[in-house]
């Protein structure tokens, strides 16, 4: 049976092919269209999905009548329905958490989990917790519209002059630079416990008052310590109702990898799907309508540059000048670029941060992310976990010797790869380890501030002729 599932009408528009167990193909909208976090889907996603086989069902994200019903009593904005439609096939709408819960718990490897979801909003929904117990997925607890941990974080985003929705990761990336205790008080009034708001964050921040530049920072900071307080009591209130020692952590609240950390005190295991927000429930939606589970092998599932990972000339490159931007083989599905499509450079030398962040149009402040072969990580990063998909932050342990890769605050967002998980990234990085001494490289999405990822040899060609940059294919 081959289900196509379809996000639309919700930010970050995505389109997913599964074949019983197997992932075909999973892709965004955005990175066909260019139209950063598109709502709709578009002619040449479609098409590109549906090379990979002919649907006998499609799975909606979104029960249609319950959004209906929501942005008539409560405002917000999108259509309650999809447009796209393909006409004579069998067609199902699943809800916004419980799609969430089964893109998570359906591509882990776990029989037996507890499943958080938190994200801003789905129907009405904004944190459950279910169980996964062998195909079945149950809900446990609910919480709803306006208690929100996501509105919250995004309310604040917006405060700081950043847009919500979107920009929520500056602000995560800005809480390094701030002094969390200035106005740690304060915001906590906001959100005083797991449930309990002081009102409802949909509308935005109205009686804070004046937010001056050098503020931003600090409230900030005090953002992150509240919201990770609240996260830790929220992950400690699952873990005892359910009694599971497996977690799987979705909705867009898991793309917080600096919170993400904390949470390897309390679970034993933890998956987090690499793309946990909206655009992985096209996925979420066909898993749920398949109700089994289905084979991660990676994320690398969107559209097919082919070729084989151009292995010397990546390392080659990055010797001589430092850096390289590299595209090949399949797109990520997921917000993070992971190795095809990235620009990588060298860790040791200071000034490569800013050249990086001129190239990429970025903040100067920005921190960059390290990849590390994965037998290493333990030896420069305060890790005992493995985190393949960008997932987590942790203390560096060697920061003089990779300066661009920590960030103000004197932690990375770790990637760490295995011979299995990317043999080409794999071999780049031992390359290097054996000219260096050094198994790490920066790793970021090759893509200008603001824009999507690059896709296409349409997008690499227009890369090159603008920014007279050159992609290593
Ligand atoms: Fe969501």
């Amino acid at each position: 049976m081959i289900i196509l599932g379809i996000n639309e009408t919700s930010h970050d528009a995505s389109v997913s092919l599964i074949k019983d167990g197997d992932i075909l193909f999973a892709g965004h909208a955005e990175r066909y269209s260019k139209e950063k976090n598109d709502w709709y889907v578009n002619d040449k996603l479609i098409n590109d999905a549906l090379q990979h086989g002919t649907p006998d069902h499609i799975a909606y994200y979104e029960k249609p009548l319950l959004k209906a019903s929501r942005l008539a009593l409560r405002g917000g904005s999108g259509d309650w329905k999809p447009q796209f439609n393909i006409p004579g096939i069998p067609k199902k709408s699943f809800r916004h958490h419980y799609s969430h819960a089964a893109a998570g718990y359906y591509t882990s490897s776990f029989n037996n989990a507890v499943i958080v979801v938190l994200d801003a909003m789905g129907e009405y929904n904004t944190s459950t917790i279910w169980v996964g117990e062998g195909e079945k997925i149950k809900l446990k607890y609910k919480q709803n519209y306006p208690i929100s941990f996501g509105l919250f974080y995004s309310a604040f985003t917006q405060l700081i002059g950043l847009m919500p929705n979107q920009e929520e990761y500056i602000m995560m990336g800005m809480a390094a630079y701030g002094d969390w205790t200035k106005y740690y008080s304060k915001v906590d009034e906001y959100f005083p416990s797991y449930d309990n708001q002081k009102y409802n964050f949909h509308k935005g921040i109205t009686d804070w008052g004046w937010v001056s530049e050098e503020d931003k920072f600090d409230i900030a900071a005090a953002v992150q310590f509240v919201y990770e307080q609240r996260l830790n009591d929220f992950m400690r209130m699952a873990q005892s109702l359910t009694g599971k020692k497996n977690l799987v952590f979705m909705g867009g609240c898991a793309l917080n990898s600096s919170a993400n950390t904390l949470l390897w005190k309390i679970f034993d295991m933890i998956w987090i799907m690499p793309n946990p927000g909206d655009a992985g429930s096209s996925l979420g939606a066909a898993a749920a309508l398949y109700g089994k589970h289905i084979e991660w092998k990676d994320p690398y599932l969107g559209y097919d540059l082919g070729g084989t990972y151009p292995i010397q000339q990546i390392v080659d490159g990055i010797l001589k000048d430092g850096v390289v931007a590299v595209a090949s083989g399949r797109a990520e599905y997921g917000p993070r670029a992971l190795g095809n499509r990235s620009i990588l450079a060298d860790p040791r030398d200071p000034n490569i941060k800013d050249k990086v962040n001129l190239i990429k149009q970025r903040e100067l402040f920005r921190p960059f992310a390290p990849v590390v072969m994965a037998e290493h990580a333990s030896k420069w990063f305060a890790m005992d976990f493995e985190s393949p998909y960008m997932q987590y932050t942790v203390k560096c342990l060697q920061p003089e010797k990779i300066p661009s890769v920590v960030h103000a605050d004197g932690t990375s967002r770790v990637q760490t790869v295995t011979k299995d998980q990317h043999s080409g990234l794999y071999r780049v990085l031992n390359k290097f380890y054996l000219q260096t001494g050094v198994p790490i490289l920066l790793n970021t999405s090759l893509n200008i501030k603001g824009q999507p990822l690059l896709n296409d040899e349409d997008d690499i060609e227009q890369w090159q002729k603008t920014y007279k940059s050159l992609v290593i294919r």
